[in-house]
């Protein structure tokens, strides 16, 4: 965590990436991103639902457990689903401190910047456990927001920029600003001392962090305006697949070289 504010102090720029199991994990951390999210998003990439929503704390420990053994570097900060930490602050420490002893993970993630979600924040940070914020579109408030930009009108924007410094000051050690206009992430950027980590919030903030199934070009039917995709992977994964079928179906696989004498 302090490396992550020193990284802001000098003008590193932090990249992170989700991840979700065990191989993807090892191959991210190799490739040498700073921090690990196992996020909620594992909802639509990995179980194919609609929206984070049904997500449950057991379906993230549960990834984060398997993500933990491919990680041996960066730091791994894992997704509070939705319901975990908004009912009581009590409730909220309780599965917050499951997520760090059942998965070893450094941190957890919570969205939101209310005066309520400020307190938990400080109850957990109390008790030890590192809080990484969320602000913008945040996906657990779906039904309430929409998916859309935020922040784009006076009165948003103040309310982001005072959630921004309410979340650093409850004690989080840095902030995913998510779907924003970039001027308001690189204003929110300079106002705060803990680094901002943007999705689709612009080029001033202090790191970036993508789905890594969206920026490998996994999740072929996603294409929002603010994703680049470093590779085609699902290409590649649907061409291997119809060649193997097509061997087996023509008998030349398996050949002689694979076969046991
Ligand atoms: O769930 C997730 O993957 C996230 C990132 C998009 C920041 O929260």
């Amino acid at each position: 965590m302090p490396d992550l504010r020193e990284m802001k102090r000098r003008g590193d720029k932090i990249a992170a990436l989700t991840a979700y199991d065990y191989l993807f994990a090892r191959l991210v951390d190799g490739a040498g991103v700073d921090v690990v999210l196992v996020g909620d998003s594992l909802g639509q990439v990995i179980l194919g639902l609609d929206t984070t929503l049904p997500v449950t704390l057991d379906d993230m420990i549960h990834h984060a457990r398997a993500v933990r053994r491919g990680v041996e570097r960066a730091l791994l900060v894992v997704d509070l689903p939705f319901l975990t930490y908004q009912v009581s602050r009590e409730d909220a420490v309780r599965n917050a401190g499951r997520v760090l002893q059942e998965t070893y993970a450094h941190a957890v993630k919570l969205e939101g910047g209310s005066e309520r979600t400020a307190e938990t924040i400080r109850a957990m940070v109390e008790a030890g456990i590192p809080v990484m914020g969320h602000l913008g579109f945040t996906p657990q408030s779906v039904n309430v927001i929409g998916v859309k930009v935020q922040g784009r009108d006076d009165g948003n924007r103040r309310r982001l920029i005072d959630e921004a410094r309410r979340v650093e000051d409850a004690g989080a050690f840095a902030i995913v600003l998510e779907l924003m206009p970039g001027e308001l992430a690189e204003e929110i950027t300079a106002a705060l001392e803990v680094p901002t980590i943007g999705i689709g919030a612009g080029a001033g903030c202090d790191g970036q962090v993508l789905v890594l199934h969206d920026m490998l070009g996994l999740n072929t039917d996603f294409r929002p305006k603010f994703l680049r995709r470093f590779a085609e992977v699902g290409q590649a994964v649907s061409e291997g697949v119809g060649a193997y079928v097509r061997a087996v179906k023509g008998g030349e696989y398996p050949g002689a070289e694979h076969t046991f004498e």
